[in-house]
């Protein structure tokens, strides 16, 4: 793993969407995974703003997203779909029948799940997989005793994890649903990239433990140490509690993967 932190969250969207970006340009039939969340509205809003400053073409790339929510209402507002519908794809000049989702509202929720796999495996596999990190620990919706080999599968979301949501539900906890359709550790860990947003003082602590602490189960996200390619950026505010600051600091200044970043 390295990880980067950059001043606030939107030097960590500047930096996100400009590896997304490059990817885009250097292989304009990559395969993208994509999470939803606060954090990623800036990230979206940052590509967005490249993509037409640099006429990115994303017609050709495919997206598979984390997770989405079960039992929603058909169309809520509320729906990972429409998130991604509003603060992505609507934006940028791609297919809709190119971005993939889980369906939440599947009757077999086994067989959708399978069905998903099997999407990614048949694009290829995910080039670049975009995750945030819940309260919790956990990447997509991986919630704690999440083993390391899950694959895509229906779960109970976290009691901290519905509160964490309440607020894209109107602070209405009992408007979030209780179950959800997400990627397994194992699915996340297969795409070639992975890289981790963190931003603002809520996260400090949960992403020291998931950064430097022991690898574990109960925080899905310190399975990304065992990712050949995982990258972490987060801003000032989730940092402070980071012991190899130093290191770190280094390691973007000097390697030349972020060189364009120092000039
Ligand atoms: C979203 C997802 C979640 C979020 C995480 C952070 O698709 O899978 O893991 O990335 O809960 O959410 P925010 O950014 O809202 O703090």
């Amino acid at each position: 793993m390295k990880l980067v932190v950059r001043n606030d969250d939107r030097a960590v969207a500047a930096l996100t969407a400009r590896l997304v970006a490059d990817l885009l340009k250097a292989r304009p039939d990559c395969v993208l995974g994509l999470a939803t969340g606060r954090t990623m509205e800036r990230v979206y809003d940052a590509l967005v703003e490249i993509g037409h400053a640099e006429a990115l073409d994303f017609s050709r790339c495919r997206t598979f997203n984390l997770d989405e929510y079960i039992g929603l209402p058909p169309g809520s507002a509320h729906s990972y779909r429409a998130y991604m519908n509003d603060h992505l794809f609507s934006r940028i000049a791609i297919p809709l029948e190119n971005t993939m989702l889980p369906d939440g509202s599947a009757a077999d929720l086994a067989a959708e799940a399978a069905r998903y796999e099997d999407a990614i495996r048949r694009a290829g596999g995910i080039d670049l997989q975009l995750v945030g990190i819940g309260e919790t620990g956990h990447i997509g919706f991986n919630e704690p005793l999440s083993s390391f080999t899950s694959r895509t599968r229906d779960i109970t979301l976290a009691p901290g994890t519905r509160r964490q949501n309440a607020v894209l539900f109107d602070g209405d906890i009992d408007a979030v649903p209780r179950r959800a359709l997400t990627m397994g550790v194992g699915t996340i860990l297969e795409a070639r990239r992975v890289v981790l947003v963190a931003t603002g003082a809520a996260k400090a602590g949960i992403l020291a433990q998931a950064v430097e602490g022991p690898v574990t189960p109960m925080i899905s996200a310190t399975a990304l140490h065992f990712h050949p390619d995982s990258l972490a950026i987060v801003d000032e505010d989730a940092a402070p509690h980071l012991k190899h600051r130093e290191y770190y600091d280094s390691v973007f200044a000097t390697d030349p993967e972020f060189a364009s970043f120092n000039a």
